[in-house]
């Protein structure tokens, strides 16, 4: 897929706020500074769209992009941010779970894994929760320039074994890097699948 344009549509902390035209969204999440509005940007070839930052817990709001006129890519809040108040993690989590369990548009969730992490506890509960909820989801390994090809295939073989404890089967796993664009046309190419299955 082409993306010809991408333009930022709204933010909000409620379902309810969300940008009036419905249209598919495909949401990215993962722990905070993992990589989640780097690779929003990628995607789209246009730095500064999504905000970055080097310290965790910079996105705090739903953010959505629209997309080629047609659909939403759609900016979460990291989870797992220690370094905030009880209340303040409560309430991201909070503006996470109602995204998640009441937008109908929500077609398909990427969920963000750092390529030189063992899978956390945190981010295995959160994919226990999406099995659950029935909630679909794909799995991308962000930071993949970090490492060289033999230690990422391996970090990604041993987590494959450990999804597999949970999972019979693997749900679809991207590698990118917002740094050299690996990645870019698999997860593009991915989500226009599904946008013709729609
Ligand atoms: P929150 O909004 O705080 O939850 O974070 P986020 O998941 O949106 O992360 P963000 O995109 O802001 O990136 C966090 C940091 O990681 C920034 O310093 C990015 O430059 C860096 N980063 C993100 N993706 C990559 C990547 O693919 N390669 C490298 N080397 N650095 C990356
Ligand atoms: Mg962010």
């Amino acid at each position: 897929m082409v993306v010809k344009q991408a333009v930022f549509a709204g933010s909000s902390q409620r379902v309810t706020q969300k940008p009036e035209r419905l249209l598919p969204e495909m949401a990215f999440i993962g722990r905070s500074n993992v990589g989640k509005s780097s690779l929003i940007n990628m995607l789209c070839a246009k730095k500064g769209l999504a905000h970055t930052s080097s310290t965790p817990g910079k996105t705090l709001l739903v953010n959505h992009f629209l997309v080629n006129d047609k659909w939403y890519l759609v900016d979460l809040p990291g989870y797992g941010y220690a370094r905030i108040s009880k209340s303040g993690r409560e309430k991201l989590e909070k503006i996470i779970n109602d995204y998640l369990v009441r937008s109908a548009e929500l077609v398909n969730l990427f969920v963000l894994l750092d390529s030189r992490l063992d899978i956390q506890k945190i981010d295995l509960d959160f994919m226990l929760e999406l099995g659950a909820q029935g909630i679909p989801f794909s799995i991308v390994y962000t930071k993949c320039d970090k490492l060289g090809v033999n230690a990422l295939q391996a970090q990604i073989d041993k987590n494959n074994q450990t999804l597999l404890q949970y999972w019979e089967q693997l749900p679809p796993v991207f590698r990118s890097s917002s740094e050299s664009g690996l990645g870019r046309e698999e997860i593009l190419g991915y989500i226009e699948q599904i946008l013709n299955t729609l």
